[in-house]
């Protein structure tokens, strides 16, 4: 078969037959995905690349149905995506639904300087003007002038350990309406239970869930995303957790979609402060009973 020229073109309408056809979504920009380096220059996907772009467009479809609740209700729109990277999901979700939509506005926000550069570099060449990039951490971006009081919807993908739990932080602070987070491993809540190992197993049978190393590390990663969806919910979020894709393309899958309702769960502060309390790891409290910090 005859392969089109994608290069400066819009993905054509892919036939079952096509390698691309289950992970491009209609209309995509293949030269941004080739300047991106998800594709190659001669159009063709690697299996990491595959792996990644499905991630990305398919968490895309969940983000989708956020953007159009808010440009439903106002006009402007502004997102914050948290550990950017190289702001594979930025380009795409700008690419798919807000480059035709003048009110809505991207931030990138990344540590990594040489990745903020090069995002910037690639907004320009693009011409994608409603993209900035922040080059600072999540945590610290909270208080950046260079962003507006409010933002409507905050994501991060894979934002390394605690980032997730700054985005969080970032996103209360910010009074988002939604907020998507694919987490990363988290080690904190691991090490808490690790280091009060010994006071855990005189307390609780339950104590014999954590007491291999590897299941420390797996039952601290899972508690962590339980404690995170309680302190979502405890602001007012309700919370859904399901699978982002197959765990065949990627073990950091869990995905958290909240959406602020106004109406806090009642007990979730109570439960979150029973749960520390029952696994010795009140030390953590500030980490998810903190109140929500204010902007200067
Ligand atoms: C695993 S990568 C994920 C990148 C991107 N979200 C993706 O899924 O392709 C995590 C990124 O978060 C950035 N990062 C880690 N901690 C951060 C922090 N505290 N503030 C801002 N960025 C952070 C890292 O530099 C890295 O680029």
């Amino acid at each position: 078969m005859k392969r089109a020229n994608h290069a400066a073109t819009p993905a054509p309408k892919v036939g079952f037959t096509d390698p691309l056809a289950d992970v491009l979504h209609p209309g995509q920009s293949i030269e941004l995905l080739k300047e991106l380096h998800i594709l190659t220059r001669d159009g063709k996907l690697n299996q990491d690349s595959r792996r990644k772009l499905k991630q990305v467009t398919h968490l895309c479809h969940f983000i989708e149905p956020l953007l159009d609740e808010v440009l439903a209700r106002q006009d402007t729109l502004s997102l914050a995506d948290h550990g950017a990277g190289k702001s594979y999901l930025g380009f795409i979700l700008y690419d798919l639904f807000l480059k035709d939509r003048p009110g809505s506005h991207i931030y990138g926000i990344e540590t990594r300087d040489e990745l903020v550069e090069k995002s910037r570099a690639l907004a320009a060449r693009l011409s994608f003007p409603r993209m900035s990039f922040l080059s600072t951490t999540v945590a610290e971006s909270t208080q950046s002038e260079q962003l507006p009081p409010c933002i409507d919807i905050v994501t991060a993908l894979h934002a390394c350990n605690t980032a997730t739990d700054d985005a969080i932080q970032f996103a209360l602070a910010k009074q988002a309406r939604h907020i998507v987070l694919v987490p990363c491993c988290q080690a904190e809540v691991a090490s808490v239970l690790r280091k009060h190992k010994n006071e855990s197993f005189g307390k609780t049978p339950l104590s014999e869930i954590w007491r291999h190393p590897i299941h420390t590390r797996e039952f601290g990663s899972q508690l962590t995303n339980v404690l995170r969806c309680l302190q979502l919910e405890a602001h007012g979020y309700q919370v859904t957790v399901t699978e982002l894709v197959g765990w065949e393309h990627s073990m950091k899958n869990e995905l958290i979609v909240a959406s602020q309702t106004g109406t806090p769960r009642k007990n979730a502060n109570e439960r979150l402060r029973q749960i520390l309390q029952e696994l010795n790891l009140q030390e953590l409290e500030g980490r998810f009973l903190a109140p929500v910090p204010r902007l200067v």
